[in-house]
């Protein structure tokens, strides 16, 4: 909550206390006028009731004007009742709400039960109602209420049996902290979700089809409840297959980098990738990670099956080795077919970049391009890792992103037919910026050895990519310079290292 808020509610509350307050001060100057005004009918006032005054001279007042005096004097006693109760409310309130704001600050996983607060609280009303009523009331005997009459109490039990038994329950659970508000439960039958709200009768559960579960504190009591605390690292496992060609290096390195870079899925423990059993078309796997929300595991859950499914097609794994599959695995899984060929040829040949090359070249490169496709928010290259291939957009679009201040900022979005990974590719630099598909987006991969022999025959093509690193890196402030001389110097410095890199002539 903002300390505005808090200052807001601390204002209201010092307004009331003092309104309060003034109100008691001025109370007996109202009870001295009223002193005064019954005496002359021949009361006063003893042990906070009026009596008539002088009963030896065998004064005997009006009925109805004793009536009247008996209800005013006990009007006035509840309206001081009233008055200390508005006093001690607010300030229960107010401490309360204090004592939660630290206790959250300090122990930002959990949150102090509203159930404790409002035991607490009322504990504290039922306290503060005994003093101030005995102090208006000396006479009045209030503890026999409470102890003495057998019917009521049974009465009262009978009625209360439930509603007791659900408090008692409910502070039960509490007092072991099994789960907070915030925390996904399993209760066995019943359903999963996110905890809402625990208080004195029962607890609120939003399920994940985004119905309410209310249990009474007594039902839950006695279930088996599965616990995954907000802000704990817990673990999901998804199930996968692969064919029994695969092997298993290859899916567990595979696999696990498809996964990693998943939203939601903590980077700070390694995904797990194992074999889970032999089936009889293929092999099952299964993939242990950990959430940082564990509120969203059936979307984190679709998100690394649909991350797998693209590293899969990428990479041409296969999922199952059926007698279908044979007939297909008698092809290499990496063929790209003639009209394949065609349209890459047709996409590299727009390109203004690659307009310098022959139409023998734009095929070479062409044959040897492979097309990719990524999930919305994968990573494509990531910066900082060592880079052997450039992509073409083919369909889709990415964010350029690049840390500033230790923030991610993106710095360019890149749509159809733009391309990018030539700095690390071109120069042997690291990559430069991460590259995340914006939507699905398929990419053209040209790797380092396609474009070695074109580079050698075209030093007009490492000419303008010289230019446009020069261009990209001026635009990520990695080097500013306003100066021409200064920036043909830098282009000039970018091209050297390209030759240099792939062993060029001049
Ligand atoms: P590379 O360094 O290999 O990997 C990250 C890629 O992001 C980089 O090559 C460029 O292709 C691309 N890139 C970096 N900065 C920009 C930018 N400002 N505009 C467009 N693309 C960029």
């Amino acid at each position: 909550m903002p300390a505005s808020e808090l200052q807001k509610r601390a204002v209201y509350f010092l307004i009331f206390a003092v309104i309060v307050t003034l109100l008691l001060i001025l109370f007996p100057i109202g009870e001295d006028w009223l002193h005064t005004y019954i005496a002359q009918f021949g009361f006063e006032m003893k042990d906070g009731s009026a009596v008539v005054k002088d009963v030896k001279d065998g004064f005997s007042p009006d009925p109805m004007i004793k009536t009247t005096v008996s209800l005013v004097v006990n009007f006035l006693h509840i309206i001081k009742v009233i008055l200390w109760m508005a006093l001690v409310i607010a300030c229960v309130r107010f401490l309360s709400h204090l004592i939660m704001r630290t206790a959250l600050r300090n122990a930002p996983a959990g949150e102090i039960s509203s159930l404790l607060k409002t035991v607490l609280s009322v504990i504290v009303y039922i306290v503060a109602f005994f003093i101030i009523f005995q102090s208006q009331y000396p006479l009045v005997e209030l503890a026999p209420l409470f102890t003495g009459s057998t019917i009521i109490g049974i009465v009262v039990g009978l009625a209360l049996q439930d509603t007791l038994g659900n408090l008692f329950a409910g502070l039960a659970l509490q007092a072991d902290q099994s789960f907070q508000v915030g925390d996904v439960i399993a209760i066995s039958n019943r359903g999963t979700g996110v905890v809402e709200s625990v208080s004195w009768r029962g607890v609120k559960v939003r399920t994940f089809q985004n119905k309410l579960l209310v249990m009474s504190n007594a039902a839950l009591g006695k279930e088996t409840i599965e616990v995954a605390p907000r802000g704990n690292l817990n673990a999901r496992v998804v199930n996968f297959y692969a064919a029994y060609t695969e092997s298993p290096a290859r899916i567990i390195k595979l696999v696990r980098e498809a996964v990693r870079q998943a939203e939601n899925v903590s980077a700070k423990m390694r995904p797990v990738v194992r074999i889970k059993n032999f089936g009889a078309d293929s092999v099952e796997w299964e993939i242990k990670y950990w959430l940082d929300d564990y509120t969203k595991h059936n979307d984190t859950d679709a998100l690394v099956r649909q991350r797998i499914w693209y590293a899969y097609n990428r990479e041409g794994v296969e999922h199952h080795f059926t007698e279908r599959h044979v007939y297909i695995e008698s092809h290499t899984p990496e063929i790209v077919t003639e009209e394949e060929i065609n349209t890459h040829v047709e996409r590299l040949s727009s390109l203004s970049i690659f307009s310098p090359l022959s139409s023998e070249e734009i095929s070479k490169l062409a044959e040897a391009a492979k097309a990719r496709v990524y999930a919305p928010g994968e990573v494509i290259v990531r910066a900082g890792q060592e880079g052997n291939s450039m992509f073409v957009i083919k369909r889709g679009s990415v964010n350029v992103q690049i840390v500033e201040n230790k923030l991610q900022k993106v710095v360019n979005t890149l749509v159809e037919n733009d391309f990018f990974g030539e700095m690390s590719l071109l120069t042997g630099e690291p990559r430069s910026a991460t590259v995340v598909a914006a939507e699905e987006t398929e990419v053209l991969q040209i790797r380092k050895n396609a474009l070695k022999p074109i580079l050698e025959t075209n030093p007009k093509l490492v000419e303008s990519f010289g230019e446009i690193i020069e261009e990209r890196k001026v635009t990520n402030r990695v080097e500013m310079d306003d100066d021409p001389a200064e920036k043909s110097k830098k282009r000039n410095g970018v091209m050297l290292s390209i030759r240099k890199f792939f062993g060029l002539k001049k």
